[in-house]
């Protein structure tokens, strides 16, 4: 059903008891993220609280007066984020300490639209580590990487090759590129995915594992510095001193179940190579 939800201009958002919070001044990142979050919770319409007439001639605005030159001042040097994700990552000793550091990292803007800090699941001392694309939804909602649809498929996959999660004996070890949900599941911009990658490379080098399996494009993009997995797929690559199997993401196969033929012949390298002890 529908649902109509009484907002006022992005400036000011005014008391809506429902929504669950006050009257307050915000800025447009986060009111971008409350609308984004109104949308995923079913609201199709905003509407103001006071009628407008369109038909009233505006009023002229009174002209600005012309400003005086601004002073000359010496504009403060911002420490650049890619160099700050770096320092912070390398501070890290255990994956614990990286899962803290990261969460607090400031300069992220999905951090402001994402409900979680999703961060990992399944084994850190697993042989396989999975790097993926982002949160989507459910993940940000349940603060785990690949818990919806394209999650439940990633599972099926690796237990045909008698691999999971949760599994004992052959664990794997699942991470995304980005650990806050971008809004409407949007691809990460390439300045997000630079500042975030030197916490993967810590994360990677914490949890030391045999191989990586890259996700889908974006895992290709921040991991291998290259896009078109189609092409990219199926072949062993050298990444972040790992070797590294490109693979068709979980959500592409579930748009396109004939590509799953592929990502069973690349399932099937992998468990060759892990049965080679690598
Ligand atoms: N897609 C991803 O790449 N990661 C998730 O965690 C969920 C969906």
């Amino acid at each position: 059903m529908p649902q109509v939800v009484v907002l006022p201009p992005f400036t000011s958002v005014r008391s809506a008891p429902s929504l669950g919070f006050m009257e307050s001044e915000i800025d447009v990142a986060t009111a971008k993220a409350l609308l984004e979050w109104q949308i995923d919770m079913g609201v199709t319409e905003a509407i103001s609280e006071t009628p407008i007439n369109r038909y009233e001639v505006p009023k002229e605005a009174p002209k600005p007066k012309p400003k005086a030159a601004a002073p000359e001042v010496a504009v403060a040097s911002t420490t650049d984020p890619v160099d700050e994700a770096k320092a912070l990552a390398a501070r890290a000793a255990s994956l614990e300490e990286l899962a803290e550091i990261q969460a607090a990292f400031p300069h992220c803007a999905l951090k402001q639209g994402a409900r979680n800090f999703v961060f990992a699941d399944g084994k850190p001392e697993a042989r396989v580590m999975v790097i993926g694309e982002a949160p989507g939804r459910d993940e940000d909602r349940e603060g785990k990487p690949f818990v919806g649809r394209a999650g439940q498929l990633l599972d099926q996959m690796l237990a045909a090759i008698d691999h999971g999660r949760s599994d004992e004996t052959n664990p794997v070890y699942i991470t995304n590129i980005l650990p806050w949900r971008p809004p409407q599941n949007r691809n990460p911009e390439p300045d997000e995915i630079a500042m975030i990658m030197p916490f993967v490379e810590r994360h990677v080098a914490l949890a030391n594992p045999d191989v990586l399996v890259l996700m889908g494009n974006i895992a290709c993009q921040g991991v291998l510095g290259m896009k078109g997995i189609t092409r990219l797929r199926g072949k062993w690559v050298e990444a972040l001193g790992k070797p590294a199997l490109p693979m068709f993401h979980p959500a592409y196969l579930l748009r396109n179940p004939v590509a799953k033929r592929d990502a069973w012949h690349d399932l099937l390298m992998l468990q060759a190579k892990l049965r080679a002890g690598v």
